[in-house]
């Protein structure tokens, strides 16, 4: 292998809520979703040491990458995709989002993987290529990934997506104020897919109505954004939370804070990503700083997040 000119190479993936339509995504129907500013950020150099390591403090992770285990493989799989064999390598994480949350955190590690090494190997890696990578680390993770998540850790901004591949970038006229709650709760997304492939396989009538209800909010959530009518786009995440809630991936947490959010007085709140715990969204553009406080009075971890008025990736420069 060539010595790329640099000594450490780094990349960044984009962490992400998701508006409108996760699960539903899975089984074909288009979601809406949204890059975070924070993400994950990977350096990465090669080592003689095996395969190498993964070391990152806020997950309290370190690992070898010769270890068995989902993530070892998951890693192994995006360096293969963007020809970063032949050595092994070592991958220090630094990441300001949290693992099992429902903000993509796994895709947006794999996305800055994949970005790490093509960078110290000095190859170039469109978006499209980091996003390809990144989806064969998220098929170890939980089998059968919609490419929602890959595909906003690496091009960010407000997405409309459709499996396999379709993207729409939708550009805000105005910002979208949001709140973020944590539930407190770990949400495993292989469990929660995986729970819901066996309900849907009991009774695909039933789950395929549901699925299409929800896909029937994307459309005019859109149409709202692009309107610069967030009291319209309210409802319809509220609307879909109850959808999620007949597709049984809800908890009571989650549903707490969607009330306390609504109580308030939030255009409209529902959980986001995966559910089984994770996190929750509310749309909020009065004070939302009081619903911050408030939640977090309640116990929750919350934090303010505006999606701004601009196309494109909110990632900072690799
Ligand atoms: O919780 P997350 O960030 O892993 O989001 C998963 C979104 C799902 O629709 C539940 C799964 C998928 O692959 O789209």
């Amino acid at each position: 292998m060539m010595a790329g000119p640099r000594r450490f190479g780094s990349g960044f993936g984009a962490g992400k809520v998701i508006l409108l339509g996760e699960h539903a995504v899975v089984y074909g129907r288009p979601a809406l979703a949204a890059g975070l500013p924070d993400g994950v950020e990977v350096r990465v150099s090669p080592t003689l040491a095996g395969k190498g390591r993964i070391h990152c403090e806020e997950w309290g992770l370190d690992l070898s990458l010769d270890a068995s285990g989902t993530l070892p493989l998951a890693l192994q799989r995006v360096l293969e995709e963007v020809g970063a064999t032949g050595t092994g390598w070592e991958l220090q994480v630094s990441a300001r989002l949290p693992a099992a949350a429902g903000l993509g955190s796994s895709a947006a590690l794999c996305v800055a993987v994949a970005r790490a090494a093509a960078s110290w190997l000095g190859l170039p890696l469109s978006d499209e290529a980091a996003a390809a990578a990144a989806l064969e680390g998220e098929r170890c993770f939980h089998g059968t990934p919609s490419g929602i998540d890959n595909t906003v850790a690496a091009f960010g901004g407000v997405l409309r997506f459709q499996r396999p591949d379709s993207r729409q970038q939708i550009d805000l006229p105005v910002s979208l104020p949001l709140v973020v709650a944590h539930s407190g709760e770990n949400g495993q997304t292989a469990v929660q897919v995986a729970g819901l492939r066996q309900r849907w396989s009991r009774e695909p009538a039933r789950f395929d109505a549901i699925f299409d209800a929800i896909a029937e909010l994307i459309d005019p959530a859109i149409a709202a954004i692009v309107a610069a009518k967030p009291e319209r786009l309210g409802p319809l995440l509220t609307a879909n939370h109850h959808l999620l809630r007949q597709l049984g991936v809800s908890t009571e947490r989650l549903d707490e804070i969607v009330s306390i959010a609504l109580d308030f007085g939030a255009l409209g709140a529902k959980l986001t990503g995966a559910g089984g715990g994770g996190c929750a969204l509310a749309l909020c553009p009065e004070a939302p700083e009081k619903l911050v406080q408030d939640l977090e009075r309640q116990g929750f971890t919350a934090f303010m997040h505006t999606l701004l008025p601009r196309a494109g990736t909110q990632r900072p420069e690799d």
